[in-house]
């Protein structure tokens, strides 16, 4: 079943996090964002940032478990590009690749059509249950949600190579790619070092008429 997220999920969404994204999301691996602290404040902060937008869905078990997470975040053209105040060193070297892919891409400029969209910010599946559809089914169902609400595009920034095959699959098309073997420090060393597949971070975008 995919439902909406409410304030009542969040405990269980916080220990569904801890217990998966923050752990194997591609980029929280590479960083260890959990290798000192049983959890990352900052991190949490975000994910739940978007839970009054009403607009997060959950995958739950027959057991009423939850067994993957989507979380989306509504982004009108009027909101002012902000930087996250950000404490943990290690949220702060992924948002810093976030933030640096936001204003390269500029995303209202380049489709002024846009005026509010849907931001894709994290995607998490049990790893139980992952490769039987069901990140496949969160996204699915917020095209719908999007297109009720009149929403004009769904953006995500996908760290994770399945990401990016799953939203293709659904009709995304890619509008941004950076290597990760081509982000480096001031030093010139490479930031993140994922496992293969995970090659690069593309943005992928699906266009409502
Ligand atoms: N090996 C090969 N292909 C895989 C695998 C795998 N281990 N897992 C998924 N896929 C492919 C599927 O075949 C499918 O592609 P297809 O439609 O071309 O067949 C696509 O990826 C999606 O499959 P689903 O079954 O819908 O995906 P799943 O439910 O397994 O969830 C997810 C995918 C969320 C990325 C999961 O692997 C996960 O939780 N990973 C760790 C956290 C993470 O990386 N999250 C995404 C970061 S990006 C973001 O949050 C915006």
């Amino acid at each position: 079943v995919i439902a909406q997220i409410t304030n009542d999920d969040i405990e269980s969404l916080l220990c569904f996090l801890r217990k998966f994204f923050f752990r194997d999301e591609p980029l929280n691996l590479c960083v260890g964002l959990l290798d000192e602290q049983p959890t990352s404040v900052d991190y949490e902060k975000y994910c739940l940032d978007s839970i009054p937008d009403g607009i997060s869905l959950k995958a739950v078990s027959p057991s009423g478990d939850i067994i993957g997470v989507c979380l989306n975040a509504i982004v009108n053209r009027s909101d002012d590009f902000e930087e996250m105040e950000c404490f943990d060193p290690k949220f702060r070297i992924t948002q810093d690749l976030i933030d640096t892919i936001n204003i390269e891409l500029d995303i209202f400029g380049r489709f002024s059509y846009v005026d509010k969209l849907i931001d894709i910010r994290v995607l998490s599946v049990d790893e139980a249950y992952r490769g039987q559809g069901i990140a496949k089914a969160l996204l699915d169902k917020t095209k719908r949600v999007a297109s009720e609400n009149g929403f004009q595009m769904i953006k995500t920034d996908a760290t994770s190579h399945f990401t990016a095959l799953a939203v293709t699959k659904l009709g995304f098309e890619c509008i941004y790619t950076l290597n990760y073997a081509d982000y480096k420090d001031e030093d010139g060393k490479v930031i993140f070092t994922p496992e293969a597949p995970h090659t690069c971070v593309r943005t992928l975008v699906y266009q409502l008429n």
